[in-house]
């Protein structure tokens, strides 16, 4: 047997004292499927007072990174700190000490990627992240690793379980988002402060670290163009049930005209069997990155994805459609994906793939960020008009102009929503998210427009 692999884990609360509990619990069975024991060696955390429901020794707890990070006996740094000042010294430290670095820190990954990849490149490190996406979900392992032979043509992420609560809730009980956001609260989904959640930049730090993987595209995530759920009206999510959709929160990546090809046309997801999705030509191709509610038939398998829970669809341009699921957060999830990269390095794949898939390196795979304005797709639109004669006229002449066509319109009664007003949904056709906005803004002004429009792109 290979000597013992020394661990030091740097923050011991949710995720690190499941590390900690099953590493201590558990030994046999890590070290039967690494071949080699895994040994926790150091502790560090803000207040080695804490009492703390892992019994964890408490002589190698301490508040010391670096004396953790240069003990001769750890080999694996795991960063379970979170934050991205003193996480991003603790991994750069790390790797120049010649340890491997395993870490959940998607903000710290999407902020920080390329410098601390080339950081590992140089020390011929490596650095794990299942755990950063998705949770308990191997998602990871399935972009860069069982899926390696494709070239992945999109992307669709259920990232974020707080917000799919929400969501789920309003959808299914009626609630209003306030309600629902306080029931999550009450049961744990959802922090205090649940703004990075619901306003989508937890899900756009994910879908930067996906879109790295997928088609080698540094973006950070304040270029992701997002939308949250944070003003979503239950009137909209009745509207879309009406029309047979449901609205999820989607973190999403494709290449360019893989999504609404065609006006009012499905896509066509699955290779023919005459293989010619194999041929998919991918070279030099846009890639639309969004974080955005965005309205699928309800018949999706991501539209039945419910509450709490995580799920990513991908296509490949050899396999098909996958899709994969599971708990995106909490403790044991969390845990399970940092254990299963400490096995890898236990065993030394972790080291051979990282070094092969080169992420966040300079070398171009052939793909750019495509500019938001640039994506075509359908949209949901819903105003508040006056109950007035031409007002219709007014809105299909706007959209016209811009070359947009309409699918659909439903005019809702004056009652539905206690009088004048009206709310009027239209559907679209295919369209430039541009031209669209520009149409929107011009919509906006109109005076029989009694608040601002809402919109939402299609799934389909
Ligand atoms: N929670 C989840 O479900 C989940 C899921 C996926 C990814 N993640 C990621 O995993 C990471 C950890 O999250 P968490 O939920 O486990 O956080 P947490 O419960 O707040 O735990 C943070 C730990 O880090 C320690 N710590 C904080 N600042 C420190 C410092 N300057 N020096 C040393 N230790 C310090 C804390 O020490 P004390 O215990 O003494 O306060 C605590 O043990 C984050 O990057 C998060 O985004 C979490």
């Amino acid at each position: 047997m290979l000597d013992t692999l020394g661990i030091a884990l740097i923050g011991c609360g949710t995720v690190g004292g499941g590390v900690a509990d099953v590493l201590l619990r558990h030994g046999d069975r890590l070290a039967a499927r690494a071949g080699r024991s895994l040994a926790l060696r150091r502790v560090v955390v803000r207040d080695p007072a804490k009492l703390r429901d892992v019994p964890v020794p408490a002589d190698i707890v301490s508040t010391d990174h670096a004396a953790a990070i240069h003990d001769p006996a750890v080999h694996v740094v795991v960063e379970l700190m979170g934050g991205t000042t003193t996480a991003k010294k603790v991994v750069l430290d790390a790797l120049a000490a010649g340890k491997h670095v395993v870490t959940a820190n998607k903000a710290l990954l999407a902020e920080a990627g390329h410098e601390i990849f080339e950081a590992a490149r140089r020390a011929e490190r490596a650095v794990c992240f299942e755990a950063a996406v998705a949770g308990g979900v191997p998602i990871i392992r399935a972009l860069g690793e069982s899926l390696a032979a494709n070239q992945v043509t999109a992307i669709q992420g259920i990232l974020n379980g707080t917000s799919n609560f929400i969501l789920t809730a309003m959808a299914e009980r009626g609630m209003t988002y306030a309600a629902a956001l306080a029931e999550a609260q009450r049961l744990g989904y959802a922090e205090a402060d649940p703004t990075l959640d619901v306003d989508g930049s937890d899900a756009a730090h994910k879908l930067a670290i996906l879109a790295q993987i997928a088609f080698g595209v540094t973006a950070k995530p304040t270029d992701i163009s997002r939308q949250g759920i944070d003003t979503l009206d239950a009137m909209d999510i009745r509207f879309a049930d009406e029309l047979g959709y449901t609205i999820k929160l989607l973190a999403e990546a494709w290449t360019s005209g893989t999504r609404n090809a065609e006006p009012g046309v499905r896509n066509e997801k699955q290779p023919d069997s005459s293989g010619s999705a194999l041929r998919t030509p991918h070279s030099a191709l846009g890639v639309a990155l969004h974080v955005a509610p965005v309205l699928l038939r309800h018949t999706d398998l991501l539209a039945q994805v419910r509450g709490a829970y995580n799920a990513v669809l991908v296509r490949g341009d050899v396999v098909g459609e996958t899709l994969y699921q599971g708990p995106g957060a909490g403790r044991g999830p969390t845990a399970s994906s940092v254990l299963a990269d400490l096995i890898d390095l236990a065993v030394g794949r972790a080291q051979r793939t990282f070094a092969a898939a080169q992420l966040w390196s300079k070398a171009s795979k052939g793909f750019a960020i495509e500019p938001p304005e640039r994506v075509r797709s359908r949209f949901y639109l819903r105003l508040l008009v006056a109950d007035k004669p031409g007002v219709l006229a007014d809105v299909t002449r706007i959209l016209a102009d811009e070359q947009i066509s309409i699918s659909s319109v439903v005019q809702h009664e004056a009652a539905e929503s206690g009088g004048s007003p009206v709310p009027l949904v239209i559907v679209t056709h295919a369209a430039e998210t541009g031209r669209f906005k520009l149409a929107l803004a011009k919509i906006n002004r109109l005076a029989t427009a009694a608040a601002p429009a809402v919109f939402f792109s299609m799934g389909d």
